[in-house]
């Protein structure tokens, strides 16, 4: 059979049987392989049926432009479906995505501007806010948003779901997926609900996204949000694509847990995944060692393909630079944080705090440096060293606000991170980095810390 384009081969990706990381549990666990998609995601999926309905309801014309905020992979589908249609394509995207991810966008002919990471979605340097303004400005410019446009979970609703009530034939008694714009999760968990209402979906989030705590509790809680690592889910708005509905219950996974995950699934079955892969399966597995019994079968998407993540997950020096691969040698960062007998404390100022009243904070309790919160998210520092410097040079400087002349907020890093890793990532620019331990505390470390604890 010949193809027409590279787009008609979106989907019917394989159902695989996970034979070691399961040993142990009762049940039957598969995975929906989704990086046999031609983009290597399940994103191609909604991409292409985002474009198709645009194009019915006339807001895609020829020659237009796709206009997307996207961390990669939906990217991947629309530059798919744009070289097949013949429009171009503009992506934002945030700082802290792989580069290669950023690389292979620009690979298929797809302009990438890349924006903060840590603002919030209505900052006008956001990428949501950027992909906005542009959409306003071109000339027949299309904006997909694939977090409020229902065609992403019509999409699983009418792919995914039926693909995997056929290979199982109607015996999936599980369904699990990451949730980021929803559609994955809510569009086959719907179909499969109508199918059979007992089926069980479990939705697998991250820490520092808002999803487990609305589901639980229906409160949007800006203090669920902070930044974390991992790519593609997990989110700090609630996109219309995610439907409570159909979503029984959410699990929380920390970005050590899927970046061990991910590579646990490409050494022990030969499933070469990203990330959020690794979360998926971490969750599925918490849920199943408790909840599955002999009979039962678990379907978990895999969301893409893990040559997208070479640099961070597969590399074993960045693991170890995030105190993800462990090397006990020295003391760890809960180790300096367990010194302190609950006494440490940290100090942090709203953004819209003078730069003169920070320098008072800073002198008063003693210390060089101190986080910028805006709505309890860190979203800069500032250095009295710094400043000091740059006060002699504009004495108006004073007056300004910190988040005028702010740096980059602090690096957060695992409560495992030993002092070697610690050594390595406090230097010129990074001054301190931040722990949030089991109890959601944010605790400080400073060089002088890291120091003290090698010298003792
Ligand atoms: C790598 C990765 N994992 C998970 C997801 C979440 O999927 P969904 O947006 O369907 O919720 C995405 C979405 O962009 C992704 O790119």
């Amino acid at each position: 059979m010949i193809y027409n384009s590279i787009v008609d081969t979106i989907g019917n990706t394989p159902l695989v049987k996970l034979n070691n990381v399961t040993k142990g549990i009762a049940g039957t666990i598969v995975a929906k392989v989704e990086y046999f998609n031609p983009g290597n995601s399940t994103k191609d999926r909604m991409a292409i049926k985002m474009i198709e309905d645009a194009e019915k309801a006339g807001l895609l014309k020829p020659g237009g432009t796709i206009i997307e905020g996207t961390s990669g992979n939906t990217g991947m589908g629309l530059a798919l479906a744009a070289i097949a249609r013949g429009y171009r394509c503009i992506f934002t995207m945030a700082d802290k995505q792989s580069q290669e991810k950023i690389n292979i966008l620009r690979a298929v002919g797809a302009e990438v501007i890349v924006c903060p990471t840590n603002v919030s979605p209505e900052d006008p340097r956001s990428y949501y806010s950027i992909a906005r303004k542009l959409n306003k400005e071109i000339p027949n410019s299309f904006y997909p948003n694939q977090y409020d446009n229902l065609s992403n979970t019509a999409a699983h609703y009418e792919t995914t779901g039926p693909e995997i009530w056929k290979q199982t034939e109607g015996k999936i008694t599980h369904y699990v997926a990451t949730v980021g714009t929803g559609g994955s999760m809510c569009g086959t968990a719907k179909y499969l609900k109508e199918q059979n209402p007992d089926i069980v979906t479990v939705g697998i989030d991250t820490y520092g996204s808002v999803f487990k705590k609305y589901k639980e509790t229906g409160i949007f809680d800006e203090k669920e949000i902070y930044p974390y690592l991992t790519e593609g889910f997990g989110e700090d708005i609630l996109p219309k694509n995610v439907n409570f509905d159909v979503i029984d219950l959410f699990i929380k996974v920390t970005d050590k847990d899927g970046a061990v995950g991910a590579r646990r699934l490409s050494r022990e079955e030969g499933l070469f995944v990203g990330w959020s892969s690794g979360s998926a399966i971490h969750g599925a597995l918490e849920y199943a060692r408790e909840h599955l019994k002999k009979d039962d079968i678990m379907v978990i998407l895999l969301p893409d393909h893990g040559t997208r993540y070479l640099a961070k997950v597969y590399n074993d020096q960045w693991m170890k630079d995030h105190g993800f691969l462990e090397t006990r040698a020295f003391g760890s960062a809960r180790d300096i944080i367990a010194s302190r007998n609950g006494k440490d404390s940290l100090h942090t100022v709203n953004k819209a705090t003078t730069v003169s009243e920070a320098i008072r904070v800073m002198s008063r309790e003693g210390i060089d440096q101190i986080p910028i919160l805006e709505h309890e998210n860190f979203v800069g520092s500032v250095h009295a060293s710094s400043l000091l410097e740059r006060i002699i040079q504009d004495p108006q400087l004073h007056t300004k606000t910190v988040y005028d002349v702010m740096d980059k907020p602090m690096l957060f890093v695992a409560p495992d991170s030993t002092l070697d890793v610690l050594s390595s990532l406090l230097n010129k620019d990074n001054k301190a980095v931040l722990v949030r331990d089991e109890l959601d505390k944010v605790h400080i470390i400073t060089q002088h810390d890291v120091l003290k604890a090698m010298s003792s």
